[in-house]
């Protein structure tokens, strides 16, 4: 979750732990309980990690970055094909026939987006910030992710805001989008 260093690196971490989850999503056979619980597990991370972004730095992608709307624009279009991949795969059973080819998609758009990010995005933002800037953006980060839990099914389920986070009604991408951005504290 919290992994320290400046915004950049922070990020970074976040997109190796989504590389290492989708490793182990292919390395499995079968569906059933585990694949959902992993599919969850990288849905919460996934919006966890995009509303941080959306908060924190692409804000300061447009503040700071010449051009910096036109990219944050773009990378704000990646977001919202990502998210409509993770409301797709809510809804689909794991042992669905369209639960892999979905996957694949999903695959491909993150990892498009976190080389985009990498090798584009990251090193013109670390040009035009200083560093203090960027420390200062990453313990922001950290506390934005902070808002929601790890995991869908956490081993104390009754504590908050794990139980809300479980509840019923709106979808998962839905509900952790509001544990991150603040709206479901109340
Ligand atoms: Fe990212």
């Amino acid at each position: 979750m919290g992994h320290g260093g400046n915004a950049l690196e922070e990020l970074m971490t976040d997109h190796r732990e989504v590389e290492e989850m989708f490793g182990r999503i292919e390395a499995m056979t079968g569906g059933g309980q585990a694949l959902r619980d992993l599919v969850d597990e990288v849905t919460i991370e996934l919006v966890r990690h995009s509303v941080a972004e959306e908060q924190y730095l692409y804000p300061a992608v447009r503040e700071h970055v010449e051009g910096g709307d036109r990219l944050a624009d773009k990378e704000l279009a990646d977001h919202g094909r990502v998210e409509n991949l993770l409301k797709q795969l809510e809804k689909t059973d794991a042992d669905d026939a369209q639960m892999s080819p979905l996957l694949h998609q999903l695959m491909d758009e993150v990892s498009a987006h976190v080389r985009d990010e990498e090798n584009n995005l990251f090193p013109m933002l670390r040009q035009a910030c200083s560093s203090e800037a960027l420390d200062e953006l990453g313990d922001k980060i950290r506390r934005a992710k902070a808002m929601a839990p790890t995991r869908p099914h956490p081993s104390a389920p009754d504590t908050p805001p794990a139980n809300k986070l479980l509840a019923p009604g709106a979808g998962l991408v839905d509900r952790a989008r509001d544990f991150v951005t603040g709206r479901g504290k109340s």
